[in-house]
């Protein structure tokens, strides 16, 4: 009996002293971790950003916590993300990610957002920047483009004139038709069944990937082959990996080399140059582009040019419907400057402080990609005092910036004035960083800021967002997510013409 208690204490011990997560001297400090769970029990998965303020509070802006065995960095506040992701240090690291990395997307090529920093990231955030000019970003195509889908968009809302709808499914369609147009040359029906794949493929992923089951996968890899949610997810991107395969097989067959039509021929005519100069020099290993990088490319874009917008403008109706003053000042603002004009311009942003103000301040409530990508350094590196090692896991709490005291005029409430001065201009604080900062910068800003402003634009100057009454009180706060995205709700639509008819017809809430 004695020798069995001892040998159980003995193994326990050894199991602590293996397993123990122990942090280096002049690692940034944190909570005590646990074997094989690190610190996950402490955070509530479900949500963990609360309890991540609260650490930051304790610990400070750099602080460490043991995801299972493995030791993260949470950067926190402007000055600690400026001096961290400004740097060329930090780099992403494709294995370390949830469900949506290397394993699950079916191909071994990294695409953008999970690269390393090195060639094959710079030669395709290059080139993926270059299609999205030449395709009309900052010219007036891609304007035209986003326009006709807003036609779209009215059309869905014109047959909900007088009635409650829910926009979930609305904003993803647009969102994902106005990407399809530049990786495609495509604008398909909502009810297409390509669109309605791949939308609920973004959908059903980001919940499996974000929740618990995400976090659970990251950090104990003993369950990574077990029936668990997360194979849906691989099943499901397998699936998608199939659909890509076919559009690149229909675009070989029907393209003019040299005369692109969309992003998967530019990518082809790159190839072909890639191949030419094989042939020329017998070289091909300083190419870094391929089939496989393509088709894990499209996925990027088309994931990421969806989700993200498409939440950004949830966001913006369940706070426009709930600050009915707030959406009226903006009608306003868009009545008098685009009054006469049949449409407006990417161009008229700068003569509408007041409605810019407005979008960033949602911007900045919505924290749609809190805690950015993770990423990665590169190098044993300082920050702040602390010693890094190279290979530790970053992650930059964007939204910490985006609610620090004293950088914002109102941090908590929801507040556009944060964004303007004293003259009512429209100005822009340094803590705003919902594209994150440095090199690795959102590539898609430039199309979602565009997207933001010509449909929120176009949608207020035609109708009136109202809350339902008898939808209850709003509910601000998120579900939590890589991506995150307001909760289900429904929005009456009227048409502003009406506002004269019905002149009691009021927002049920009103928060401001
Ligand atoms: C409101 C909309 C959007 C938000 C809030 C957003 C936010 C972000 C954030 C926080 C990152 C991570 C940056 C980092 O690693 O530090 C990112 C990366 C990225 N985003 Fe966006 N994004 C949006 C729209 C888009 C759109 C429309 C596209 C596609 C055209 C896109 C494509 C990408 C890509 C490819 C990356 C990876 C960049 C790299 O690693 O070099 N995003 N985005």
């Amino acid at each position: 009996m004695f020798v069995s208690v001892a040998l159980f204490f003995a193994s326990a011990l050894l199991f602590l002293l293996l397993f123990q997560n122990r942090r280096a001297k002049d690692f940034p400090p944190g909570p005590r971790a646990i074997p094989v769970f690190g610190n996950l029990l402490q955070l509530n998965l479900e949500s963990p950003l609360a309890d991540m303020e609260k650490l930051a509070k304790r610990y400070g802006n750099v602080y460490s916590l043991f995801i299972g065995a493995r030791p993260m960095v949470v950067i926190n506040g402007v000055q600690a993300l400026k001096e961290s992701l400004g740097r060329q240090r930090c780099f992403l690291l494709g294995e370390t990610k949830k469900p949506n990395g290397q394993s699950c997307r079916s191909t071994h090529a990294p695409g953008v957002v999970l690269a390393d920093f090195g060639p094959c990231w710079r030669d395709h955030r290059r080139f993926g920047l270059m299609i999205l000019r030449n395709f009309g970003l900052g010219k007036r195509s891609m304007e035209q483009r986003i326009l006709g889908e807003i036609h779209t968009v009215i059309k869905v809302l014109d047959e909900s004139v007088g009635k409650a709808m829910d926009p979930h499914l609305l904003f993803h369609n647009a969102a994902s038709n106005v990407i399809c147009q530049v990786l495609f040359a495509k604008q398909f029906d909502y009810d297409d069944e390509f669109m309605t794949f791949f939308v609920s493929l973004f959908h059903e992923t980001s919940k499996i990937i974000n929740g618990r089951w995400g976090m659970i996968y990251d950090s104990i890899p003993m369950v990574r082959s077990l029936p668990l949610p997360f194979q849906k997810a691989f099943r499901m991107f397998k699936a998608a990996h199939e659909r890509r395969l076919q559009m690149l097989a229909e675009s070989k067959q029907t393209r003019v080399p040299g005369k692109p039509r969309h992003f998967i021929d530019c990518y082809l005519d790159e190839l072909d140059k890639a191949c030419a100069s094989l042939t020329v020099n017998r070289r091909d290993e300083d190419s870094t582009f391929s089939e496989d990088q393509l088709c894990a490319l499209i996925l990027d874009l088309h994931f990421a040019g969806t989700d993200t917008s498409a939440n950004t403008l949830l966001s913006a109706f369940l706070y426009l419907t709930n600050y009915p003053r707030t959406q009226e000042r903006c009608q306003r603002e868009i009545d008098t400057v685009l009054d006469g004009k049949d449409q407006v311009s990417f161009e008229d942003r700068h003569k509408m402080p007041y409605v810019q103000a407005v979008i960033h301040e949602i911007q900045r409530k919505a924290n749609t990609v809190p805690l950015s990508v993770f990423h990665c350094t590169t190098e044993d590196t300082e920050l702040m005092g602390y010693s890094i090692p190279k290979g530790t896991i970053i992650i930059p709490n964007l939204c910490s910036a985006m609610v620090e005291e004293g950088q914002w005029k109102s941090h908590h409430e929801f507040h556009p004035e944060n964004f303007l001065n004293d003259q009512g201009e429209f100005v822009k604080p340094e803590a705003f960083m919902p594209f994150s900062i440095g090199p690795r910068t959102c590539l898609g800003e430039g199309l979602a800021r565009m997207e933001l402003f010509l449909i929120l634009v176009t949608l207020l100057r035609k109708f009136r967002f109202i809350w339902p009454e008898d939808a209850g009180e709003p509910d601000f706060v998120p579900v939590f997510g890589t991506t995150q995205t307001p909760k289900p709700y429904r929005m009456k639509v009227q048409l502003r013409g009406a506002d004269m008819k019905n002149p009691n017809q009021t927002s049920s809430s009103n928060c401001d």
